[in-house]
């Protein structure tokens, strides 16, 4: 653990309560010299930390900043997802990088962040639009062991990760659409795009990228998304901490993903098709030059959504792009 993320930890644990730079210098065995140099920067980093001769260090409040140990700090210790987090200022997509550490032999549950993306996408070869500092853009790094058909459980669990995330940050009522966009009054606010590596009977790793669209104000959409797509803050007329929801999210996620380790699926479609906008639906799916029409019934026991189509067949569709018809 870095010096700051344990000068943070302490502060936060103290919460109104000044800590003496006396006691930070004995409790994590550096000089008082050393805290009050850490302080400093973390001051310029946009930390409001009061520091009286007197008393001591209190942390009165962050920044809309990601900075890795202190988002290490305020998760703390979780089973697997964000056990390394790490921040880049510009990346080309952080599934990217994701999946240059995957190749490197990385071990499961490091997150990469970035603040902008040059090439971010999104799913079916799609642009997606990363602008600086608005938004949650950052990739995961998992190793299940699930087969490669059974990787619509993990679409399923970090949809309803990322949806009570959200709720429980902002109040809104998210819904999903099948597979995994999270809209809010039928509006996208974020998307899920999930790469894998596989051989034919295991995955060798998944990329798990979200983006969020967090502070964006309706203007900075491109005029064809503005039907469709919005921002927590478009939604709630105030800006929502990048920090704090990045860190719902990682918690949330990391306890739906032991959860499907742990072979407790069917709990999580429940809870997916609870706040589901897609059964019961009249759909129609693209998959390339493919087309299907008909009823979303329900969620198969891989995640995968089951269409009766308008010949009477049940059709298990596992990809493509869904419009709701009614
Ligand atoms: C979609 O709804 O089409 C999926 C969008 C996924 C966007 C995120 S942003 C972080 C990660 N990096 C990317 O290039 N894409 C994903």
């Amino acid at each position: 653990m870095s010096l700051d993320v344990q000068i943070l930890t302490a502060l936060r644990a103290a919460s109104d309560v000044a800590v003496s730079g006396a006691e930070l210098s004995q409790k994590l065995r550096v000089s008082r010299a050393a805290i009050w140099a850490r302080v400093e920067e973390l001051r310029s980093l946009g930390y409001d930390i009061e520091a009286s001769p007197h008393k001591g260090y209190r942390l009165l409040s962050t920044p809309d900043v990601l900075h890795a140990d202190d988002l290490i700090s305020r998760l703390g210790k979780t089973k697997v997802v964000g056990r390394d987090i790490r921040v880049f200022q510009e990346t080309t997509s952080t599934n990217d990088v994701i999946d240059k550490l995957a190749r490197d032999g990385v071990k499961e549950g490091v997150v990469v962040f970035a603040d902008s993306q040059t090439r971010g996408r999104g799913r079916l070869g799609r642009k997606w639009m990363s602008p600086a500092r608005r938004g949650l853009w950052f990739s995961i790094l998992l190793r299940p062991d699930l087969r490669p058909q059974e990787v619509t459980r993990l679409t399923v669990a970090s949809a309803t990760a990322l949806r009570r995330a959200i709720e429980s940050q902002t109040g809104l009522k998210p819904e999903i659409k099948w597979p995994n966009d999270i809209l809010v009054y039928g509006k996208k606010v974020a998307g899920i795009l999930m790469e894998l590596s596989a051989e034919l009977d295991q995955i060798k790793y998944v990329v798990l990228g979200i983006g969020v669209d967090v502070n964006l104000n309706p203007g900075d959409f491109p005029a064809e998304l503005r039907k469709i797509a919005t921002s927590l803050k478009a939604e709630l007329d105030r800006p929502i901490s990048r920090p704090d929801l990045a860190v719902a999210i990682l918690r949330e996620l990391d306890s739906d993903y032991a959860r499907i380790s742990a072979g407790q699926f069917p709990a999580l479609a429940d809870e997916w098709a609870k706040h589901g906008t897609t059964i019961g639906r009249d759909v129609v799916i693209r998959m390339g030059n493919r087309q299907v029409r008909g009823r979303a019934e329900s969620l198969g026991e891989d995640g995968e959504l089951l269409v009766r189509t308008e010949h009477g067949h049940l059709e298990r569709i596992v990809g493509g792009d869904v419009t709701l018809e009614k």
